[in-house]
């Protein structure tokens, strides 16, 4: 069967082609057409900008992805549309989900609405292309810009949120102190460039000593028994921390992202595994973009001692972290088979706060 998914929540415009056989599935297309830089000027997105360019780039990003895919007659080709429902910005998402209505009614083809954190989730299957190593009860951390969540996933498409950040989420902790930093948007990738820069002279030793990170940051909520989170006092921290410092020199901002980002992976480490333990996981899997951070995912595949390591972890590969439409295919071709879900294209609506359990 072929897939045809179209994500437009945030500040991509994504569709992709996947084929699906029995047991495996092939990506045929995998098109993003990225508005970063224009958000960039702005320092976060701007979700009338976001649909005015979603408008635009739809059409265009189907003809690539489509063409990428070998697709000739679309309509006798593509047996299923799926699409972002939510979470998300409703303006942007409304894109998305119109646009497919109009595929779906043209081609007379069945609509299958779509999580976009089960998209994240179903993210780590895109990699091996099968379900090897993976079992339930399953512990997923999804850590994106616009959420942060613990869930346990009992078997498929049962889920239980155990715990949410109360405030910021990780992405947008990151893109905040960035902004602080005077780093630019997105922050995740230049706070962690800036954090292995740092690492790379630590230990070094000079004529006063060897060099070691001087800012201390708090770990917020680690040690609580529930399993939310909370980084807008991190946040607030990194702040305090700045005024201690007559100015902002790139020292700074390397010793200031190497603390940051360690206690960020410190509290997510802590909370997600001990979620593993009490709930006996097979498997923890993490999805969302700050899933590309190299150095979050060195330490969730080198635990230290002190971690139960009966729990495989599995994480999706980096180009699949980001948002992106092959991640909201996969988990479609699953609900569909599984029989869960598809509507009547006009019963569809965009739903800002979805909620995947
Ligand atoms: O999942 P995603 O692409 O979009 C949402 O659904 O929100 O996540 C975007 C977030 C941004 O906040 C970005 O700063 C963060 O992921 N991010 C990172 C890294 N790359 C992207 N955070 C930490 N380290 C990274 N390398
Ligand atoms: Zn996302």
């Amino acid at each position: 069967m072929i897939i045809l998914a179209i994500e437009t929540s945030c500040d991509e415009t994504a569709i992709s082609v996947l084929e699906s056989n029995k047991n495996s599935w092939e990506i045929l297309s995998n098109v993003v057409s990225s508005q970063v830089k224009l958000h960039a000027k702005w320092g976060g997105v701007v979700p009338s900008l976001a649909k005015r360019e979603h408008l635009k780039n739809l059409p265009i990003v189907l003809r690539k992805s489509l063409l990428k895919a070998g697709i000739k007659n679309a309509k006798k080709e593509i047996d299923l549309i799926a699409v972002t429902q939510g979470p998300g910005l409703e303006p942007a998402l409304w894109t998305g989900i119109n646009f497919a209505k109009e595929l779906a009614v043209l081609w007379n083809k069945p609509l299958v609405p779509i999580n976009h954190m089960e998209g994240h989730l179903f993210s780590v299957f895109l990699k091996e292309n099968r379900e090897e190593n993976f079992g339930f009860p399953a512990i997923v951390l999804l850590a994106s810009g616009g959420h942060t969540q613990l869930i346990l996933v009992k078997d498929w498409f049962k889920y239980k949120i155990l715990g949410e950040t109360r405030d910021d989420a990780v992405g947008e902790a990151f893109d905040k102190v960035a902004r602080m930093l005077k780093l630019g948007y997105p922050g995740g990738p230049v706070v962690a460039r800036l954090a292995d820069e740092q690492r790379t002279v630590l230990g070094k030793i000079t004529k006063d000593g060897p060099l070691f990170n001087r800012i201390v940051l708090p770990r917020p909520m680690m040690n609580s028994k529930d399993y939310d989170f909370s980084f807008s006092g991190l946040k607030t921290a990194v702040l305090y921390k700045l005024r201690e410092f007559p100015k902002l020199t790139p020292g700074i901002k390397k010793e200031m992202c190497y603390e940051f980002q360690q206690a960020v992976i410190d509290v997510l480490i802590s909370k997600t595994m001990r979620a593993a333990k009490e709930y006996k996981a097979k498997t923890v899997i993490l999805g969302g973009g700050v899933v590309a951070n190299k150095e979050l995912r060195k330490q969730f595949q080198e635990l230290p001692y002190t971690y139960d390591r009966e729990h495989v972890v599995i994480l999706p590969e980096v180009k699949f972290t980001g948002d992106n439409a092959a991640m909201i295919a996969l988990a479609a071709y699953f609900r569909y088979k599984n029989k869960k879900l598809t509507v009547k294209p006009q019963a569809l609506k965009a739903d800002g706060n979805l909620r995947i359990a």
